[in-house]
């Protein structure tokens, strides 16, 4: 099915850092009236709530999903709502009960309502110490330390399962470090390489919670959003894994990236002060092999540590100066 004949999207956690991004590039790519937009405590920005529908969903509540799926005729859903990996390891019960009891119910509620196609981000939390941290090959052994990461491997066999148990027309990525100037992350470990650039423009100074040279794989917003497009708009032919695909774009240790914010602003001043993130993160891959993606889809991410930098900093900066941050 192309994008055109796409009735009605529903985005879960489209006020989350993804999602309030994602439902604006849905709605711009000619979906305005059918890209509905869920929240669950958020408060949405006017932005989101003035270009379209907007509901609250507790993704928790099956019934509170199928209510929107039907009011909406919806056929699509990108369900973002999750908890993060550092929240996580704070609450591990809240990620277990928000991860995967809002999967099964977005799978159960594609399955009972025919949905075409529904879109879940897996994570590079899913491997573990047990796969090559060096271009992590797509298919290796997944044995995740973190519940967050936990509740991805689980998630991905589920949709897998879903896929061929039902036929669900389901589809996923590992996603990386995403980094944006829109909406700030709320509790990954890979934070640090968003908050870095609001704390160099507005202080000149950074504490960073992981260590100078961890490296982890990273992402710009623009790719992460075409990542989740492209995958959804492939032909079903060429789409192969049903579990989830790596899609890599960069990979930077906390320290290159300070540098190149230095380019910008000379006198920024980045101290590394290692907190219980770092552990997470020296679980994680330093750099993840795509090649599966690449052929089969057609992936290929833009940006750079450099181009991304630079489209970080004019754009935080822009919105700064008119104090919309
Ligand atoms: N960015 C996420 C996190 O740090 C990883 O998927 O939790």
């Amino acid at each position: 099915m192309s994008a055109k004949n796409m009735k009605r999207i529903l985005v879960t956690g489209a006020t989350g850092q993804i999602g309030s991004e994602l439902t604006m590039e849905l709605r711009k790519k000619g979906h305005k009236d059918s890209v509905i937009a869920a929240g669950h405590k958020k408060k949405p920005s006017d932005k989101l709530s003035e270009s379209g529908p907007f509901e609250y969903v507790d993704t928790t509540d099956r019934e509170n999903i199928s209510k929107v799926v039907k009011k909406y005729d919806v056929d699509t859903i990108y369900h973002l709502a999750a908890v993060l990996s550092a929240i996580g390891e704070e609450n591990p019960q809240l990620a277990w009960h928000v991860n995967m009891d809002g999967l099964y119910n977005v799978l159960e509620v594609a399955r009972e309502h025919k949905l075409a196609r529904v879109f879940w981000p897996s994570s590079i939390a899913v491997f573990g110490l047990k796969a090559s941290r060096v271009n992590t090959p797509q298919d290796s052994v997944l044995i995740p330390r973190t519940v967050y990461g936990v509740t991805k491997v689980a998630g991905e066999l589920l949709c897998n399962y879903y896929h061929g148990r039902f036929g669900l027309d389901v589809r996923s990525v590992r996603y990386p470090g995403i980094i944006s100037s829109e909406t700030p992350p709320g509790g990954g470990t890979t934070d640090y390489a968003v908050e870095i650039f609001y704390e160099a423009i507005r202080r000149n100074h950074y504490v960073c919670f992981v260590k100078e040279d961890t490296v982890l794989p990273m992402m710009y917003m623009p790719d992460c959003m075409k990542a989740a497009i492209d995958l959804m708009e492939a032909d079903a032919s060429k789409i192969s894994h049903r579990t989830s695909y790596n899609v890599n774009a960069m990979s930077f240790s906390a320290g290159e990236l300070a540098r190149e914010i230095q380019k910008y602003i000379p006198s920024f001043r980045c101290e590394y002060k290692p907190d219980f993130r770092q552990k997470i993160a020296d679980s994680w891959p330093m750099s993840i092999d795509d090649f599966v993606a690449r052929k089969e889809w057609g992936w290929k991410p833009s940006y750079d540590l450099t181009s991304m930098t630079k489209d970080m900093i004019e754009k935080l900066s822009e919105r700064f100066a008119k104090n919309m941050v």
